[in-house]
């Protein structure tokens, strides 16, 4: 990408970029350090399609801009968030080193110049996928894209949402703690690519959510201060499950995944109760999927599905291929949806009816309308570049092209940060 050359420093740069969102199966909770978000245990997640969930982010400079703006969906917000703030002084910061140290030619015109930054996501709020994750991840992304900053980025990210520094590469990823004071070893990287496994398949359970949970940013925060299990799960429960975790990914080994995914989000949430005052994230709906999942397994005799919960009520299923259809004939059966609206959006899974067998072996109450809809989805790539210039979302004015709510994909737009 030609930057800032002084042949063509008055052109006003636009860059729109893609990036995906990530589910946790080690979870991250904890910070050693609030302000440079500093974990207090290592995180291993996988990267979610972008076909089905991504944000998308268009930043524009130019001289006659007075000031950074941003909007978010449409809407404009305040930049001043020290979140946002701290990720654009990185990123310049990073720009100027860059043209000081290796590249004194690059022109540092588009450097003083004022940011403009739009911001869509592709999928409900809630649909509780952490959408910070995505969207700080898409704000570094394309920034460091307008500025030349090249190489690793997930320091930076993280200094918008921990999870954030995940969803800068596709696959499989891990975040590493690190121990420095100066966070510089606290970075993000893939552990296998998103073709490592095709046969694993991720279902979204969306729970029809009564209200909005307690914030995973001040959740954590009480839980540092108030839980001894959370002090023993990052000492000494977490490196081991690392290792285990990568291990079962490596190899392909679902059985051993599936478990310590279920047994990380249980002790997540055991964690939560044992704050001070208790985080309760799980819902009866919850309980009840978690109740589906072990009896399915259990009338197969092999570890077919496995959950896990963020901090919110909704499900992320991991499954292979050949499961699926099956499984989502038993969530069909046990959580019946509203007749009219789509209950499976994303990638096609057939209709049929569960078995007669399958139904009787799990024995669950139905919880009619207990889930909304599935999102159906696989392992994905990290950040993209969207070459098509008629997607951006700013106008040559600078100012956002479409102010309404999208409809992408039959999943509304919205974003938060
Ligand atoms: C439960 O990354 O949202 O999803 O760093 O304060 O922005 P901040 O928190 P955030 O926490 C995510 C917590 C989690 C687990 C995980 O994604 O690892």
């Amino acid at each position: 990408m030609q930057i800032g050359h002084k042949d063509n420093m008055e052109k006003a740069h636009m860059i729109t970029c893609t990036a995906p969102v990530n589910i946790a199966v080690v979870k991250y909770w904890g910070k050693r350090d609030e302000d440079l978000i500093l974990p207090i245990n290592s995180s291993l997640s996988v990267t979610l399609h972008q076909d089905q969930l991504k944000t998308t982010t268009t930043v524009t400079t130019s001289k006659s801009f007075q000031e950074d703006r941003l909007w978010l969906n449409g809407k404009e917000e305040d930049i001043s968030h020290p979140r946002l703030q701290s990720c654009l002084r990185e990123i310049r910061r990073l720009a100027r080193k860059r043209r000081n140290d290796a590249d004194p030619d690059l022109d540092s015109t588009c450097l003083s110049h004022k940011v403009h930054i739009c911001s869509v996501n592709n999928f409900p709020t809630a649909a509780g996928l952490a959408s910070s994750a995505a969207g700080f991840a898409c704000l570094v992304y394309t920034l460091a894209q307008v500025f030349g900053v090249e190489g690793d980025l997930s320091g930076v990210a993280r200094q918008g949402s921990g999870s954030a520094c995940r969803s800068m590469y596709g696959g499989f990823v891990k975040w590493i703690m690190g121990h420095q004071s100066d966070g510089k070893d606290s970075i993000a990287q893939q552990v296998e690519p998103e073709t490592h496994w095709p046969e694993l398949r991720i279902l979204v359970l969306v729970a029809s959510a009564e209200r909005k949970p307690v914030g995973s940013t001040s959740g954590m925060q009480t839980s540092v201060q108030t839980s001894f299990l959370l002090k023993h799960r990052a000492e000494s429960v977490v490196p081991g499950r690392m290792v285990e975790m990568i291990e079962a990914v490596r190899r392909k080994n679902f059985t051993a995944f599936a478990e310590l995914t279920m047994k990380d989000s249980n002790q997540f949430h055991a964690t939560c109760l044992d704050t001070y005052p208790p985080i309760l994230y799980l819902n009866s709906v919850s309980h009840q999927v978690i109740n589906l999942v072990h009896r399915y397994n259990r009338h197969y005799g092999e570890t077919r599905v496995a959950y896990t919960f963020d901090a919110g009520p909704n499900a992320v299923i991991f499954t292979l291929q050949q499961h699926v259809l099956d499984f989502s004939q038993a969530v069909r059966h046990f959580f019946p949806p509203e007749t009219n609206g789509q209950f499976i959006k994303g990638l096609p899974i057939p209709q049929a009816d569960i078995s007669v067998e399958l139904k009787q072996a799990i024995g669950l109450e139905p919880m009619p309308k207990g889930i909304s809809y599935i999102i159906s989805t696989k392992a994905g790539p990290g950040p993209c570049v969207v070459k098509d210039p008629t997607q951006h979302l700013l106008g040559p004015d600078g100012l956002p092209k479409h102010s309404e709510k999208h409809q992408d994909n039959g999943l509304e737009h919205n974003i938060g940060f």
